[in-house]
């Protein structure tokens, strides 16, 4: 049987950006627009002689591995290359080298001079790689750049783009979803009804939106908060932790048969707290519970990802639940999602009325009452009481509900920048 060799589709749009001559160019596209399967056509494109290197930037290896290399592969079947699978290296029979890096260990990288580079969700990277690290590859070569991703709001992706509107050597193009044809309109129309209305407009019409003012900004505890809301049998039983001290918060949820998220509590020690002591209130509030399941997740536990490693807190947790007779489901991710992304889940929770919050939970409630951005990507914390509790329920509803309203017909969608 003969595999059907991959079809690239180049319209108008694609064709200007491939005969595009500038030294740098920005591609700023909506969700599935064709971003990765383009910038890899460009990376390919050109005469590629002797002795070049050409790389594409993911924000991570892993996401390197998942998104483009095996589209690369694919797009170079039937060529004498030879393809090193853990390197994600391809060697093409002049000497010339293109591989797919990740901008997580973009220090290894230093040293090689780039005829083209491609950073891909470049909105997703540490700001200063472009600057430090990849600009510097470009010198010695004469190189050129493509950065291509989905906005991910006012952060070094939105400076980049409008710096680069003023510059000769740069040129920008700016898509929206339903313009690159890989997504049908009834899709997008799914998309815009599952969505509250800031998240849409950046995933699918890739608009810089601002995130300063009200992080939750549609928030309305009239609609979301309830009186006292009380554990219900059969109902699944999550707890979501965020580890910091002073104060530590945990949030006790359920997810409902209807697939809602109801929080009914709220664990709170203000300063000092202890992993212990906190899971053991845990196990006396909750022990009058016959069946003692109970699904764990929060802040990350990888210590490679995230600034702290809390897999010893989560040992701790499991440990006591455990004595205490519990079933646990480890549901812990090895890396936090992005800031925006996690709040746009959110966001799009309270514009579905899909989640309800017991009016005991204070330190949630007043969380997404004020929480605002510091600016730069992240949530304010000049108020070291708050934005925990927030970060606790951002983890669990992007567990459970991310894929919920970030998916498309045409694939589930990976989440960029962690
Ligand atoms: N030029 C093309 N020709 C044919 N099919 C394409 C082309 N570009 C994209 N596609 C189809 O659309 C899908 C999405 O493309 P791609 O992964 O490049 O989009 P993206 O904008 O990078 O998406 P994301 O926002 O998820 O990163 C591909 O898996 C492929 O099926
Ligand atoms: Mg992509």
């Amino acid at each position: 049987m003969t595999r059907r060799m991959m079809e690239v589709k180049v319209d108008h749009r694609r064709l200007e950006i491939l005969s595009d001559r500038h030294k740098f160019i920005i591609l700023v596209a909506g969700r599935r627009w064709g971003k990765t399967w383009l910038s890899l056509t460009w990376l390919l494109s050109g005469n590629i002689t002797a002795n070049q290197n050409r790389f594409f930037v993911a924000p991570t290896y892993r996401q390197g591995k998942m998104v483009a290399w095996s589209v690369l592969k694919q797009m170079l079947e039937h060529t004498h290359c030879k393809f090193n699978e853990t390197e994600l290296r391809v060697d093409l029979p002049n000497n010339s080298v293109i591989r797919i890096v990740g901008a997580d260990r973009a220090d290894s990288l230093r040293g090689v001079g780039l005829k083209r580079v491609v950073l891909d969700e470049f909105a997703f990277m540490k700001p200063d790689v472009w600057q430090n690290v990849i600009l510097p590859m470009l010198s010695s070569t004469n190189g050129r750049a493509l950065f291509s991703g989905t906005p991910s709001g006012y952060n070094h992706f939105h400076k980049l783009f409008i710096r680069a509107t003023d510059e000769d050597d740069w040129s920008c193009y700016e898509y929206k979803t339903i313009d690159g044809g890989n997504v049908p309109q009834d899709e997008i129309d799914r998309a815009r009804r599952e969505m509250d209305q800031r998240t849409f407009s950046q995933e699918f019409c890739a608009t810089f939106e601002s995130y300063e003012g009200k992080l939750y900004y549609n928030f309305d505890p009239t609609k979301v908060v309830k009186k006292s809301l009380k554990w219900i049998k059969g109902s699944e039983l999550w707890m979501t932790c965020d580890f910091n001290k002073s104060p530590m918060v945990w949030l006790v949820c359920q997810r409902m048969p209807d697939g809602n998220l109801q929080v009914i509590e709220e664990l709170v020690i203000r300063y000092n707290a202890k992993t212990q002591n906190l899971i053991r209130e845990f196990c006396k509030r909750y022990e009058h519970i016959q069946n003692k399941l109970i699904y764990l997740t929060g802040d990350a536990s990888n210590k490679y990802e995230s600034h702290r490693d809390f897999s010893s807190d989560y040992q701790i947790i499991m440990g006591i639940l455990r004595e205490n007779k519990w079933h646990v489901v480890n549901r812990v991710p090895k890396k936090n999602p992005n800031i925006n992304n996690r709040v746009n889940v959110m966001c799009s929770l309270i514009h579905h009325n899909r989640i309800k919050i017991t009016d005991q939970a204070h330190m949630l409630i007043n969380d997404l009452q004020s929480n605002e951005s510091d600016g730069r990507g992240a949530k304010d914390k000049k108020d070291p009481m708050q934005t925990h509790a927030s970060d606790a329920i951002d983890y669990l509803s992007w567990m459970l509900y991310a894929n919920d309203f970030y998916s498309t017909t045409t694939t589930k969608h990976q989440f960029m920048g962690g």
